[in-house]
């Protein structure tokens, strides 16, 4: 079989005898690559059938796609969070058309956007496929991350705690402060959503949470949040539920991905919240992420 990079685009391809090409998206592929996410069951916003959210992958990370004779039959896309040596390549998604699974795509996707990326990490879904795909990449499973979904009006407002509106930039400058990574376009998206707005969560009127709240019907709730890492446990905790119970979306349901660890899933459980699905924290090294505080979203952490 021929196979190769070809370097500055880095473009991989093996054409001989699988007739695969892997190659950067463009606004062009918006329509293929929404197709491919509705065959594999994607069909909502803020996935890769939403033009706004490719848009962002577009303009802020990668997005490759695999053409077989011609034809569109994956897509894969990734973020990069921070800068220089400590930053990380997030994995944000990886489809590939179910006529096409196993035909080695996803594979060849993953070399192309993990080359010269080598803190990685991803949130695998159960596929049978992800799993082992990503470990034979380099990065182990560590952890399932959460998709906690139900009452607002289950929860109080933690004592001392008030939840008041602000912007993207305002959230982005204070997660920047506590953790050195600008993430100011992805605060402007999600602000950007439906029901989208940054809000930031005070206890005895000291800002200790600042996040990002967006979506629709059963998806909407808390996308991302950040917490004043010197704030303690304790502040993690009531960050989140002080930021749900502040919600008041139709008929009360909102959601939250929580790794299983978080300092909040327990109380969260507690009120009577489920976990509807869930998803597998992977990475090259298990501290990219800190499972007690962070509370990332599964497309961009
Ligand atoms: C996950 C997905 C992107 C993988 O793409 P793909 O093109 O099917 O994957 P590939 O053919 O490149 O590779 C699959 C690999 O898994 C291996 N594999 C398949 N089932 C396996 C199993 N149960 N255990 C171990 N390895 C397995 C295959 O042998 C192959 O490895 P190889 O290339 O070394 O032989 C694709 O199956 C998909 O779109 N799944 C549904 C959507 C999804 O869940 N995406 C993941 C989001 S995180």
């Amino acid at each position: 079989m021929e196979s190769g990079t070809d370097g500055a685009a880095g473009v991989w391809h093996s054409m001989a005898v699988t007739n695969l090409y892997i190659r950067n998206a463009n606004a062009g592929d918006l329509d293929a690559v929404a197709a491919i996410a509705r065959a594999t069951g994607q069909g909502e916003e803020w996935t890769g059938a939403d033009p706004a959210y490719v848009g962002h992958l577009l303009a802020h990370g990668r997005v490759v796609v695999a053409e077989r004779q011609g034809a569109v039959t994956g897509f894969g896309a990734t973020r990069r969070i921070g800068d220089g040596p400590g930053a990380v390549t997030m994995l944000c998604d990886l489809f590939v058309d179910p006529r096409a699974h196993g035909l080695g795509a996803g594979n060849a996707m993953l070399a192309t956007l993990w080359q010269d990326a080598p803190r990685r990490m991803t949130f695998s879904s159960l596929h049978a496929h992800a799993l082992p795909l990503y470990t034979r990449s380099g990065l182990d499973a560590w952890w399932p991350l959460l998709y906690l979904g139900g009452d607002v009006r289950a929860l109080r407002l933690p004592g001392g705690w008030a939840v008041t509106e602000t912007s993207p930039g305002e959230a982005a400058a204070l997660e920047l402060g506590w953790t050195g990574v600008d993430r100011s376009a992805d605060h402007a998206a999600w602000a950007a959503r439906p029901g989208g707005r940054a809000v930031l969560a005070s206890r005895d009127g000291v800002v200790a949470a600042a996040a990002a709240v967006a979506g629709t019907g059963p998806e909407y709730g808390i996308a991302h949040l950040a917490a004043d890492p010197g704030a303690g446990a304790g502040a993690a905790r009531d960050a989140v539920v002080a930021v749900l119970a502040s919600l008041d979306p139709p008929g009360g349901r909102a959601r939250v991905c929580l790794p299983a660890p978080h300092v909040a899933t327990r109380p969260l459980l507690a009120a009577g919240w489920h976990s509807e699905e869930m998803d597998v924290f992977m990475a090259t090294d298990p501290g990219l992420l800190d499972p007690r505080r962070c509370v990332p979203s599964p497309a961009l952490a």
